[in-house]
């Protein structure tokens, strides 16, 4: 590593984290709409799969990273009942706004999932989803993630998974439709190309593990196109 490459990893990271911004920013009002029209209305199947594994209870308290626009949070709550606590946590400001009703009394933090404002180990489960891949530091965030659990808490995400095969092409394609569709073609481009980029569910189990996450797992689902990995603190 050269004596240079501290700083100019840290730029790299800065301009991505920006990048990530300007992309939801844009994308904030037509959001929603594109999950439903890429996920062909399967979105919440995945996501109460995800909250399953979650095994939160009761009187928990749950936290969302990269929460965007809530879509996770009547699944949390629903959980976690009205006993428990929830906190959903973004970056982006425009992604928090339309929250609306599915804000299901929790609690909406904006900040950096790389640097989670909340006490060490007061959380029973932490999820993202569709999250992982747009953070500047994937070790960094799980490791946030892990610091916040309490000792046997779950983490859970949930995120498209790479593979070589015509399903994920196809999604490849769909994506860029739906784009033009919604009049944001380049951000959806980039949705597209992070999925690409990201690490594949093997990759990312792996990484859970490398931060001291036990019992880790993973699931693909939807012709291998969605996946669900899992760890414990
Ligand atoms: C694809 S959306 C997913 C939203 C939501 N989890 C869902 O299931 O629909 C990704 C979200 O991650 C947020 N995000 C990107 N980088 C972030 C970061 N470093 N910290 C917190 N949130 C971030 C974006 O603002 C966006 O709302």
């Amino acid at each position: 590593m050269g004596w240079d490459s501290g700083p100019q990893l840290v730029a790299e990271r800065t301009e991505r984290a920006r990048l990530v911004r300007d992309v939801f920013t844009r994308i904030a009002p037509v959001y929603d709409r594109g999950n439903a029209l890429l996920s062909l209305g399967f979105e919440n199947r995945w996501r109460a799969a995800a909250v399953a594994k979650s095994e939160l209870r009761p009187g928990d308290t749950a936290l969302d990273l990269c929460c965007g626009t809530g879509s996770f949070l009547p699944h949390l709550r629903r959980a976690v009942g009205n006993s428990g606590t929830l906190l959903g946590l973004d970056v982006c400001l425009p992604m928090l706004g339309r929250v609306g009703t599915r804000h299901s009394g929790a609690g909406l933090v904006l900040a950096d999932a790389c640097r989670v404002p909340v006490g060490s180990a007061t959380v029973d489960a932490v999820t993202i989803g569709w999250g992982l891949r747009n953070v500047p530091d994937l070790r960094l965030c799980l490791e946030e993630a892990g610091r916040v659990l309490r000792p046997g808490g779950r983490l859970v995400s949930l995120d498209m998974a790479h593979s070589r095969g015509a399903p994920f092409a196809a999604c490849t394609l769909m994506a860029r439709l739906v784009g033009g569709i919604l009049g944001q073609r380049s951000a959806y481009c980039y949705l597209a190309q992070s999925t690409a980029a990201f690490a594949s569910p093997e990759e990312l189990a792996a990484e859970f593990s490398k931060v001291g996450l036990r019992g880790v797992g993973h699931r693909r689902m939807f012709f291998g196109l969605i996946a669900i990995v899992w760890g414990a603190k």
